[in-house]
């Protein structure tokens, strides 16, 4: 009696549910839609910040509109309009338009509602909100390695991270955002994964050796769809444009170090130098934070960044830079008082290295660590207040892996766990 009750449900739902019963075959028009929404950075996130968007080829131009979030439905009835810059990109077979705007003349603190599109494809309404420059705290994620099986099993710790710090202001990663640079389906896949994380949340990213990669010519450098779809800082070196840049929020500034083509290119090794220089020395914020891929001191067996260590360290040492954040070795390390000095000092700066994604590697134990993880996919929170900076690393679980506090007292800095 109990099968004959199931072969008569299993008949009525096939009825209902056949494939070709024209009543449940819904076609969904998503041309001209745009897609790949994203905040980025600016040099100033009180007052602005610069979006990005995509649309295919139906769709050549965009706009944005932008009205102040006051919890009503008629948000759309007051609010400003302005047009994208919109450029082609046809590549490898496909052809997309991407489409960029800097917000700007923001109210700090506030929060803020906008849309893209045109005609009658526009996106969602959106909210975000500005950075307020009287806010005691300052709140970012950071991610390392993205990398690969990145909508399988990245998207998770892209999850956890934004239901651990909800209220986070600037998402940051460390680079290998994905594994080949120019291939447009993990771009797809990281776009995914991240849900509608970065439309709420600026980026802050640095360009790991995976996301560069050689063009059509067969020359080497970012990937093809990196400054098309980020609207990064342009306060870089020629050549290194919006994976070189730096930042200040609130007392905080953000040096984005492009250590991939460093190490490929003569002249692009000097100008950055120079420029790195240039910045940390006319550095006066309270908290300096170094973003790079390839690491300082590596946690991988037979690695080691010998010549960049030679060339970015001792800027960190004289400029007393406080926390370098890198990525590359696919484990997570941190250390500070045991970091190698002349003269039996003790380092100002405590250095991170870590990985979020799933291709993961076993730590190479040394003396400079003071903690280390070894095939975990983990994400970290990162406040500071005032004088102190709280680093927290978490597994994809959501259990703390590991937790440190920099409290800095007259310059210095001391490591509190
Ligand atoms: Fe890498």
């Amino acid at each position: 009696m109990k099968n004959y009750s199931l072969l008569i449900t299993s008949i009525i739902w096939l009825l209902i549910w056949h494939p070709y019963n024209g009543k449940c075959q819904v076609t969904v028009d998503t041309k001209g839609y745009p897609d790949h929404i994203i905040l980025n950075v600016t040099e100033d996130l009180t007052s602005t910040v610069a979006v990005n968007w995509r649309t295919d080829e139906t769709q050549p131009t965009s706009k944005i509109q932008l009205a102040t979030e006051n919890s009503s439905a008629n948000i759309g009835h007051d609010c400003k309009e302005f047009i994208a810059l919109s450029e082609p990109l046809h590549y490898k077979g496909k052809s997309h338009y991407y489409h960029s705007f800097t917000l700007d003349g923001l109210a700090e603190g506030v929060m803020y509602v906008y849309r893209v599109g045109e005609g009658d494809k526009w996106s969602e309404w959106i909210n975000f909100k500005t950075i307020n420059s009287k806010s005691p705290t300052f709140k970012f994620l950071y991610f390392g390695d993205v990398q690969t099986n990145i909508k399988s099993l990245w998207s998770r710790v892209a999850r956890q991270a934004v239901k651990t710090m909800p209220d986070a202001q600037v998402v940051l990663y460390a680079g290998d955002i994905v594994n080949r640079g120019n291939n447009l389906d993990e771009w797809e896949d990281w776009f995914t994964a991240t849900a509608n994380m970065h439309q709420s949340i600026p980026i802050l990213a640095a360009a790991g050796n995976h996301d560069h990669g050689d063009d059509d010519a067969g020359n080497y450098g970012i990937s093809a769809y990196w400054n098309k779809q980020f609207n990064l800082p342009l306060n870089g070196i020629d050549g290194l444009k919006e994976t070189s840049y730096y930042i200040d929020i609130n007392d905080v500034k953000f040096v984005i170090v492009n250590t991939e083509l460093l190490e490929e290119y003569e002249s692009i090794k000097q100008n950055q130098l120079k420029w790195l220089q240039a910045i940390l020395s006319a550095n006066t914020q309270k908290w300096t934070i170094l973003v790079m891929h390839h690491p300082i001191y590596s946690t991988k067996k037979n690695r080691d960044n010998k010549e960049l260590r030679e060339l970015i360290k001792p800027l960190i040492d004289r400029y007393n830079v406080d926390l370098v954040l890198q990525g590359h070795d696919h484990t997570y390390a941190r250390g500070k008082d045991k970091i190698p000095m002349e003269d039996n000092k003790i380092s100002n700066a405590t250095y991170v290295v870590t990985v979020s994604g799933p291709k993961l590697s076993e730590v190479l134990r040394a003396d400079w660590m003071d903690k280390s993880y070894s095939f975990t996919q983990l994400f970290h929170a990162v406040e500071i207040t005032d004088n102190e900076l709280t680093f927290s690393a978490y597994k994809s679980s959501g259990e703390l892996a590991d937790k440190f506090v920099i409290s800095k007292s007259n310059g210095i800095n001391t490591i509190i766990e």
